[in-house]
């Protein structure tokens, strides 16, 4: 998998491969470890935010999606067929079915345990993965500080989606106008070539959007129930919503 494994300065290698792969973040973590889920529907700027948070709170970036982006990309070895699955779903642009997800999160689970913390990008997204989700920490021990729900009106959404282009090399996420390249179609970090993602097709963002009204937005509920959720107006630069995410935390 090579190139995705090493993201603005978070080893994701052991999330992104599975298990099999040791992780070498060591020692020298923070003082506040924080444990964060992101919420939000696609396309609000979760990935965005996340990179910008973790460098900040030095928390580790764990994407579900970006595990099947990488296994789709990982070159020298056949996906399995439950992966193969998923990827025809992901490609449609419905949700991958919760046992596949719930696969996927439970070999990974050393990464919640991980002493520098956590930030979750799109898992949990249904109410059966949240309660799962739940189980695990409470058996590990482990509390939620906070769920950070981003929240944008639609066309503002849809622009955004389909100005996204991402780096096919280390994955970092750009907008044509909102956020474009020094170079345009070059990454700016590794100068790798920006690509759009299958998934940002009109007729695939549309069931996208679909499958978050039906089974994603419900957990805004579960999680105010549980005290945790903290809403963020995600409408501004990225610079503004990360300053507006970094002071919801603190209150
Ligand atoms: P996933 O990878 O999680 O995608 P998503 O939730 O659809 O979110 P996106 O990555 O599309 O958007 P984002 O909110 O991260 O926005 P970004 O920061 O890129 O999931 C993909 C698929 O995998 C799913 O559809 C599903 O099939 C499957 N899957 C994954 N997890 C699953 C699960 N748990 N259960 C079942 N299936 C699962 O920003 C978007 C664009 O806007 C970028 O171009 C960016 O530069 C720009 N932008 C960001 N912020 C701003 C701003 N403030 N101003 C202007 N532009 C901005």
């Amino acid at each position: 998998m090579g190139d995705v494994q090493l993201q603005h300065g978070n080893d994701r290698a052991t999330w992104l491969d599975g298990s099999a792969v040791p992780c070498s973040l060591g020692s020298g973590h923070p003082t506040r470890v924080w444990r964060l889920v992101l919420l939000g529907a696609p396309g609000v700027g979760k990935g965005t935010q996340a990179e910008m948070l973790c460098t900040r709170l030095m928390a580790c970036h764990l994407s579900t999606g970006d595990i099947f982006r990488a296994a789709k990309n990982a070159c020298g070895c056949e996906p399995t067929a439950a992966m193969k699955s998923a990827l025809e779903y992901m490609r449609r642009g419905d949700l991958v079915p919760d046992a596949t997800v719930l696969d996927i999160v439970r070999e990974r689970v050393g990464c919640l345990r991980c002493g520098g913390g956590f930030l979750l990008d799109g898992f949990p997204r249904t109410v059966a993965q949240a309660d799962t989700l739940a189980g695990i920490l409470l058996k590990e021990k482990i509390a939620l500080d906070a769920v950070i729900d981003y929240r944008l009106p639609i066309d503002e959404i849809v622009s955004r989606l389909s100005g996204r282009r991402t780096c096919s090399a280390c994955k970092a996420v750009f907008h044509v106008t909102g956020r474009p390249p020094r170079k345009s179609g070059v990454c700016d970090h590794c100068g790798g070539m920006l690509v759009q993602r299958e998934d940002d097709r009109p007729e695939a963002v549309r069931v996208r959007m679909e499958a978050y009204e039906r089974s994603t937005a419900p957990l805004t509920a579960f999680y105010k129930r549980l005290g945790v959720l903290v809403p963020v107006n995600a409408d501004g630069s990225p610079e503004q919503v990360f300053e507006r995410t970094l002071v919801a935390l603190k209150a």
